[in-house]
């Protein structure tokens, strides 16, 4: 006994220790300056966006979470030539292939811009913690890629997630996901603003399908989680385009419909041990309009013994220090961030801002226009805000941040990267945001997260009298 108390008494020494290498107890603004590629895009014969070979070959494969559970995933690709088929062949053996799932394709114009045959198929009934292969396309011209599912839905699944923002398609977008490749990630959690074909004379859609061939890397063997951001929105009325966002609904379908979402923008997946809720910054969720319903009916399905980790995506953050779009996520704080406190999440993930930030568990929700405190304070019940808008785009980085630092804010880095999330069990997860660091694999900020349901006291004793014994490291950090 006596020496399991030296045990937990040095585990806890070396606890408080990294917390205040860290940076818990006081902000940080880091000193790190990066030198940078030039922000421009990638030439469009680059090598990166190169075009499969054979004849109407299918690319820009992507696959995403197709149900509420995990159990399927909606894989895409675009044909340009002519349609083609539909249909993917899958099978849990290499090269056998023996199941068939139809899909349906799709095709738009832009503008003087007209996308290639846009293919979307609902693969399900898939079994959990299982690789799937896969094949799409006919004769020559086929090919084969990979997924692996999820474990089933279970409090103490561990499972990694990556996590993208504002990547867009420069050399420090390739160092990003060239970065992110050589991580654990199992899923991305993507934050908006994919493209940047917007920023092309008359939205040239040719970016659009750069950019699908640039990520398919990625994209075609593991689910991205997709959110738009403005980028997505499209709006150029000037240019007779008048629907929002019609190449992003058009290229990236979202299993909208088994969350009961009515729109492909906001829903809702389980995946392992978290509850993900992907909200759109850009459509209206004011009181009464259909997203602010939606997600006050998702909160309440949202079931913390089975999904222990609830996690909400967005685009344009509601904490921001940098110069950049700062406070352009308040008017989303003030219809959302209640909801936020009260069922307790974990982690609100947003992008926009080019740059690295996280906050402190803090909260704003006591103010209001006649009385009451005007500036966020300490809250245990509030989510840690991260803002992972430094995917690299051609927009550069925002590299002004507000000075002081304001105490909400944690630590800060104006640099290109991503983040890890890895849920290890229902209590604790080890997050990580890593700089591109020239060539460098490098974390710039580690944080170990306890979980806001299940990491309390009260359930702490219970879990250590009910479910666990002493008998691993991760069993003894639960306890601390
Ligand atoms: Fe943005």
């Amino acid at each position: 006994m006596r020496c399991r108390g030296l045990v937990v008494l040095s585990l806890l020494t070396l606890h408080v220790l990294l917390c205040i290498v860290n940076g818990v107890f006081s902000g940080r603004t880091s000193s790190y300056v990066r030198t940078e590629f030039p922000s421009t895009d990638m030439p469009i014969d680059s090598e990166w966006f190169a075009t499969p070979n054979g004849y109407n070959a299918p690319q820009q494969v992507h696959i995403t979470q197709g149900d509420y559970d995990g159990k399927a995933v909606i894989i895409s690709w675009v044909t340009v030539s002519e349609p083609g088929l539909s249909e993917v062949f899958y099978s849990k053996e290499e090269n056998r292939y023996d199941q068939k799932a139809e899909g349906t394709s799709t095709s738009y114009t832009f503008y003087d811009y007209k996308s290639g045959y846009i293919h979307h198929c609902l693969v399900d009934g898939l079994e959990y913690n299982t690789k799937y292969y896969y094949k799409i396309g006919t004769g020559g011209s086929a090919r084969e890629f990979w997924f692996q599912t999820p474990p089933a839905i279970d409090a103490d699944a561990s499972y990694t997630f990556g996590i993208i923002g504002d990547l867009g398609q420069t050399f420090n977008s390739l160092s990003t996901l060239q970065h992110y490749e050589k991580s654990e990630g199992q899923t991305v959690l993507f934050v908006g603003d994919l493209s940047y074909a917007d920023r092309y004379e008359h939205n040239d859609g040719i970016r659009w399908d750069s950019w699908g061939r640039f990520v398919e890397r990625s994209t075609a063997y593991q689910p991205w989680i997709w959110n738009s951001g403005n980028h997505e929105i499209e709006y150029r009325p000037d240019l007779g385009e008048t629907s929002t966002f019609k190449p992003y609904l058009h290229r990236y379908k979202t299993p909208y419909l088994a969350s009961n979402s009515s729109s492909q923008m906001w829903y809702a997946v389980r995946r392992a041990s978290a509850h993900i809720i992907v909200l759109s910054s850009y459509s209206p969720f004011v009181k009464y309009t259909p997203q602010w319903m939606w997600l006050r009916s998702e909160f309440k399905r949202v079931d913390r013994e089975k999904t222990p980790w609830l996690i909400v995506l967005m685009h344009a953050p509601m904490y921001n220090s940098n110069n950049a779009h700062y406070m352009e996520g308040e008017s989303m704080r003030a219809a959302f961030e209640k909801w936020f406190v009260k069922y307790k999440v974990d982690l609100v993930f947003a992008g926009h801002v080019h740059a690295y930030e996280r906050s402190y568990r803090i909260s704003n929700v006591n103010y209001n226009i006649t009385s009451g405190s005007r500036y966020p304070v300490p809250d245990k019940s509030a989510p840690v805000y991260i803002t992972v808008g430094d995917g690299g785009n051609q927009e550069g980085l925002a590299s002004r941040f507000n000075d002081p630092q304001p105490d909400y804010s944690a630590f800060r880095e104006a640099s290109y990267g991503h983040s890890i999330l890895q849920l290890k069990n229902r209590t604790h997860a080890v997050y990580q945001w890593h700089r591109n660091d020239d060539g460098k694999h490098v974390p710039a900020d580690n944080v170990v997260f306890h979980n806001q349901y299940w990491a309390n006291n009260t359930r702490r004793r219970r879990l250590k009298k009910n479910h666990f014994r002493f008998d691993s490291i991760d069993n003894l950090i639960s306890m601390l």
